[in-house]
């Protein structure tokens, strides 16, 4: 089988009938992000999969705008922490946070792929849309920079950016709880037992709340500005601003909020490291951290070359980019989870960013690297940088579908617009 057959097969095999599972038994659920990558892999050969993928992602939207991290549309008992743990208030039974908002993004790539088919999507997508980044600037916004109240929500789980807020909670009250994650995946490529006593002390404090977001603004040890929302945040704005002038919709709050994420995004430059991190908002540290979301300010849409040197060096250090947390950093590990390895679905986010920022070489390098990458390692779940090998899951959908919408060589140009 090609390796185009293959991710097509995987696609269908993780189809759960108008959603899709990022893999079988590690994430049996509809994930946010995933979801929306799954939607632009389905589009290389089935447009109304695709816009179903994305239609089936906003049923599950709160009365506040939030669009949940995870939607349970059928209980599964092979994940940890379910519909009852989390208590969500929804809809559809789903978790309590969310996650990066690159929907708007990946939306506009659907519409400019076939108007006439996209613009009766777009009539009901884009007061969601707008529901949902008003709720992230309302709830996650500090002065523009774009917080997260749990790490599930950045997506990057365990990396070294939340080392420091971890370290100042005590994880007192949460009930004893097996985790399932580790029965799919070897432990030493998944969190430790320490970060998730500390997830679950977070999802106690929202659901105790009845996820009252004032509450936990208020309350919570946990509320970090992070890489990974205010820059797909600002990039979504973008889209979501192309988007509502097509279809005649209200604009001027979204130019607000483009403004306001652009100022803020500055309070995540740490000048100590000469580089974007995360910004502890309970204590004003930043993380000190190199990470891939690091790498996003071009894909924000931001004429910003200040990462250019951090991003040729790091490309120097390993055979695959982008590792996860820059290898020259003490808590790199190349194997576990967010703390080292490569994520296939983050390079395309990076290269898309470099390629409209005038790096189409860097661009192209990140392609073929992450072409190399998945013809060496399969279709899993993130990549050791060394040598490529795969790590957590397999047959992963945002994987199959990164694979198909962009790195694999039979794919033309992406259809994606730029941002700006
Ligand atoms: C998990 O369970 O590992 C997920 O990343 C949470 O979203």
């Amino acid at each position: 089988m090609t390796l185009d057959a293959e991710a097509r097969a995987i696609l269908a095999g993780n189809d759960r009938g108008g959603y899709t599972v990022p893999t079988a038994g590690l994430y049996p659920y509809q994930w946010n992000w995933d979801s929306v990558f799954a939607a632009i892999g389905f589009a290389e050969h089935d447009r109304a999969r695709a816009w179903a993928e994305i239609e089936t992602l906003f049923s599950g939207q709160w009365p506040n705008g939030m669009v949940p991290h995870i939607l349970f549309h059928k209980v599964d008992p092979s994940y940890f922490p379910g519909p009852d743990v989390w208590g969500g208030i929804g809809p559809v039974p789903s978790s309590g946070i969310s996650q990066p908002p690159i929907a708007a993004t990946f939306i506009r790539c659907l519409f400019e792929q076939d108007r006439a088919l996209g613009a009766a999507h777009l009539r009901g997508l884009i007061p969601r849309l707008r529901d949902w980044h008003r709720w992230f600037l309302q709830w996650r916004g500090e002065g523009g920079a774009i917080c997260v109240s749990h790490p599930w929500e950045t997506g990057r789980d365990n990396t070294p950016d939340w080392d420091a807020p971890f370290a100042a909670i005590e994880p007192v009250g949460v009930e004893e709880y097996r985790r399932r994650d580790t029965s799919h995946v070897v432990e030493d490529e998944r969190p430790r037992a320490y970060d998730y006593d500390r997830y679950l002390y977070l999802v106690k404090l929202g659901r105790e709340s009845g996820w009252d977001e004032a509450h936990i603004k208020a309350v919570s040890p946990f509320r970090v500005a992070d890489p990974t929302m205010t820059f797909t945040l600002l990039r979504a704005n973008r889209d979501l601003l192309a988007l509502s002038r097509e279809a005649g919709e209200p604009t001027d709050e979204i130019e607000r909020w483009i403004a306001e994420i652009e100022a803020g995004a500055e309070q995540l430059w740490n000048p100590d490291i000469g580089a974007y991190d995360c910004l502890d908002i309970r204590t004003g540290q930043h993380s000190g951290v190199i990470s891939n979301a690091s790498f996003l300010p071009w894909y924000a849409g931001l004429r910003d070359d200040r990462m250019l040197a951090h991003f040729t060096r790091i490309r120097g250090l390993t055979r695959f980019s982008v590792p996860s947390t820059d290898p020259a950093h003490p808590a790199y590990e190349p194997r576990r989870y967010w703390r080292g390895p490569v994520w296939a679905m983050m390079n395309m986010l990076i290269a898309m960013g470099l390629d409209e920022a005038g790096h189409g070489d860097l661009a192209a390098d990140l392609r073929q690297n992450t072409a190399e990458l998945i013809a060496t390692g399969g279709f899993a779940e993130y990549f050791d940088p060394r040598d490529g090998s795969p790590a957590g899951g397999r047959n992963f959908t945002w994987t199959a579908a990164v694979w198909l919408a962009w790195a694999s060589p039979t794919t033309e140009k992406s259809t994606c617009p730029a941002s700006s």
